[in-house]
């Protein structure tokens, strides 16, 4: 962890610095508050300083929003939607705050930032970091105090800072439906588990055991307190391993990958990019080792690398047979999240024609 050094009332401080990602801390930082226009915060910004927030902690989240709608939002490539987007981030990080020993805020209506802070960084006394990156860690510990409702499991899945939370139930009802392999009761792998979703859906169907792995800490602790809550410990183990859980084989391997070619660049990321889809072709070239003689892969994946350029189905197809396997059937389904429909999105064009599939691989009879 860096230190961070600053200029107030004349007096030299210094403290701790937090990011997540690893983004360095300001070269400058000056001191400011309610009086700070979003123009003002933007040409700071811009110029890489940071400003520590000593004002009212709700103006100081309203100065953010402010500065963010003055960032324009243009549709694109895929590739300059997300370098636009990484750039606003870097922008609107620029307003920071002080975390006190105390690990307090000392700013006027501040909320108690102790139990987020504890879930999501283990605490973080005498830390400045960004006020979004703050604000992220009190909405994670909101999702993860008060659980997503998920029809799938008739039960709430509570995720944690970080781990990839189920918030689109599309491809859960693939997996709830779909009829298992086998007499009913499979052994199965649940590969980059997340909460824990998927391997409790499947034990919750009947799977005699589930082995779940990850390569996310967190996603392992998540996805453990999860089961134990669900009452599935006993059948489900959760294994913090880079995708594949040993030399062992199951009858069914179900394995939802982040669904966009590219490089994350944060834990939360390692759900959502798949640097040079390393995941899901490790996924489908381990699969025929993997499986016992009737055994089933399930692949979840969404098309809208493909609506974005960034994979083909022809690709994805000749990789599934270059790895010895074959398409035993496939079901598909529309999304029906918010963002699907919202034209504002620079994406959407993309977004509006996804479509999320179960595709049930088997190994090649050839
Ligand atoms: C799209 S999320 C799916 C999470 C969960 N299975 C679900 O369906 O909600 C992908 C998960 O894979 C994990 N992951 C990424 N690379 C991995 C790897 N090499 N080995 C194991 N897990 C990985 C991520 O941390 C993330 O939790």
């Amino acid at each position: 962890m860096s230190t961070v050094q600053w200029t107030e009332n004349g007096t030299t401080h210094s403290a701790r610095w937090h990011s997540e990602n690893g983004t360095p801390p300001p070269r400058r930082i000056v001191v400011a508050d309610d009086r700070l226009t979003a123009a003002a915060a933007l040409r700071f910004a811009r110029a890489g300083t940071g400003m520590l927030w000593r004002g009212d902690f709700p103006n100081a989240r309203q100065l953010v929003r402010a500065m963010d709608r003055r960032l324009p939002q243009r549709p694109g490539s895929f590739a300059e939607v997300r370098s636009a987007r990484a750039e606003r981030a870097t922008l609107l990080g620029k307003v920071l705050v002080s975390v006190e020993a105390d690990h307090s805020l000392q700013l006027r209506r501040a909320p108690d930032i102790r139990a987020a802070c504890e879930h999501a960084f283990g605490g973080l006394p005498g830390t400045l970091l960004s006020l979004r990156e703050l604000l992220g860690a009190l909405s994670a510990y909101q999702w993860h105090q008060k659980g997503i409702y998920l029809q799938a499991l008739n039960a709430r899945i509570y995720p944690s800072y970080s781990v990839f939370a189920p918030t689109r139930s599309e491809y859960l009802e693939l997996v709830a439906q779909e009829p298992l392999p086998g007499n009913g009761s499979p052994t199965a792998f649940d590969l980059g588990t997340g909460t824990g979703v998927l391997a409790a859906i499947l034990a919750r169907r009947g799977a005699a055991e589930v082995l779940a792995t990850d390569l996310n800490p967190r996603a392992v602790q998540c996805a453990r307190d999860n089961l134990r809550q669900l009452g599935l410990s006993g059948r489900v183990q959760v294994l913090e391993t880079d995708l594949w859980p040993s030399a062992r084989r199951a009858d069914l391997v179900v394995c939802n990958p982040p669904w966009l070619p590219g490089k994350p660049a944060s834990a939360l990321e390692l759900g959502i990019y798949d640097a040079s889809s390393a995941m899901l072709n490790r996924f489908l070239d381990g699969l025929p080792g993997h499986l016992t003689p009737h055994g089933e892969g399930w692949l979840i994946l969404s098309d809208l690398a493909e609506h974005l350029g960034l994979r083909t189905r022809a690709e994805l197809l000749d990789r599934i047979s270059a790895a010895g396997l074959q398409v035993a059937g496939r079901r598909e389904t529309m999304p029906r999240h918010r963002r699907a429909t919202d034209s504002g999105d620079p994406l959407h064009a993309a977004r509006s024609r996804e479509r999320t599939t179960l595709w049930r691989l088997t190994r090649s009879r050839a």
